[in-house]
C-alpha cells in the first residue's frame, strides 16, 4: 500500500506495518493508544535518523512532526521529493497558460504548512515577493526562523486574511480545498478572489475521480456523483489540526460550474498534481 497517498490517515510507516502485526493481539479498545504511541514512537525514530544523516539541501527540514502534517509521511527524502515534483507540475501549468515564471511579482502559497513547495518554487522566481498563510501556528513559526525569504500570515477558520485587495498576481493552494467543507471552501474562493489582482493566475487542487473513483466506498461515490462534492469526517483527529480540517472530494463538473462562478476556470487537468491531486488553474473573471 502507498502510504504516502493516504491523507488523513495517521498511522504512518514504518508504523503502520508493526500496527498490522500487534493489532492482532490488541484488544480493539486499546487500538487507538497502540496507534498513538507508534506514531509518536515513528516520529523520534525519525528525527533521530535526519540528525545524524546529513541532507544535501542547503534549506533546513520541518520536524517529523510538521511533515506528518502536512504530507501524510515522515520521510525527509519523500517530504523532498514530493515537493519537488510538485513545483515542477506548478511551473509546468504556468507555462501551459502561455505565462514566464519569472514575470510574477507577488506570490501567496494558501495553506503553505510547513513550506513543502515554497522551498522550492520561490528559487524559479527571485524577483517575486513570497508570502505564506496557514491556520497552523507551528508551522508558520518554522516558517518564519527556517525560510525567511517569505512572509508569514495566520489565518483564522475564515476569511478575511491580512491582505490587501488585489495583492497577488500568482496565488497556489495545494491540497487546501480537499479539506474544507463546502461552505468553507466558497468564503475561501471569495476571498482569494478579494485578494487576486486582474489576470491572476490562481492554481488549486481536488481529489478528483480520476484517483479517488476506485478508493471510495460504493455510498460514498454515489453521493460523490449526485452532489459533484463529497465531505468525508476522517475516524482520528489530524496531530495539531483543527476539526475543520477532514477530507474532500470533487467532481471535475462541481468546480466548473460552481467554483467557475467565483473565477473563469482555465484548465482542469486530472491528477496534474503529483500524478495525485487533480490540478484547477483559474484566473480572474
Ligand atoms: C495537506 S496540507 C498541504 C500543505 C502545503 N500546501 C503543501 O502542499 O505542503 C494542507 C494545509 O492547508 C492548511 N489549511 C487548511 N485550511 C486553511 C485555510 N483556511 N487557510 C490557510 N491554510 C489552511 C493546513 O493547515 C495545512 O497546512
Amino acid at each position: 500500500m502507498d502510504y504516502r497517498r493516504l491523507e488523513g490517515d495517521l498511522l504512518l510507516e514504518p508504523a503502520s506495518a508493526t500496527y498490522k502485526y500487534l493489532k492482532v493481539v490488541v484488544p480493539k479498545s486499546k487500538r487507538p493508544y497502540l496507534k498513538s504511541k507508534l506514531f509518536r514512537a515513528d516520529l523520534m525514530l525519525t528525527d533521530l535518523r535526519d540528525r545524524i544523516s546529513a541532507s544535501k539541501e542547503s534549506l533546513p527540514f520541518p520536524s517529523a512532526r510538521l511533515r506528518s502534517r502536512v504530507h501524510g509521511a515522515t520521510g525527509r527524502e519523500g517530504f523532498a521529493e514530493v515537493g519537488q515534483r510538485v513545483t515542477d507540475d506548478i511551473l509546468r501549468l504556468i507555462a501551459d497558460e502561455g505565462r514566464a515564471a519569472s514575470q510574477f511579482q507577488s506570490v501567496l502559497d494558501f495553506g503553505c504548512g510547513c513550506g513543502r513547495i515554497l522551498r522550492y518554487l520561490s528559487s524559479h522566481m527571485p524577483k517575486a515577493e513570497f508570502f505564506g498563510a496557514d491556520i497552523d501556528p507551528e508551522a508558520l513559526d518554522w516558517c518564519r526562523s527556517h525560510l525567511p525569504f517569505a512572509k508569514y500570515s495566520l489565518n483564522k477558520e475564515n476569511p478575511p486574511m491580512d491582505f490587501a485587495d488585489d495583492s497577488f498576481d500568482l496565488i497556489y493552494g495545494i491540497s487546501v480545498f480537499t479539506h474544507l467543507d463546502e461552505s468553507l471552501q466558497l468564503r475561501w474562493l471569495e476571498e482569494l478572489r478579494r485578494v487576486a489582482r486582474t489576470g491572476a493566475l490562481v492554481i488549486t487542487t481536488a481529489h478528483g475521480l480520476s484517483r479517488y473513483e476506485e478508493r471510495l466506498k460504493k455510498e460514498q461515490l454515489g453521493q460523490l456523483k449526485k452532489d459533484g462534492i463529497l465531505f468525508v469526517r476522517q475516524k482520528m483527529k489530524r496531530d495539531g489540526l483543527p476539526d475543520f480540517y477532514q477530507t474532500t472530494f470533487h467532481t471535475r463538473e462541481y468546480i466548473e460550474e460552481t467554483w467557475g462562478r467565483y473565477f473563469k476556470v482555465l484548465t482542469y487537468k486530472d491528477r496534474g498534481i503529483d500524478d495525485n491531486q487533480d490540478a484547477i488553474v483559474m484566473t480572474t473573471r
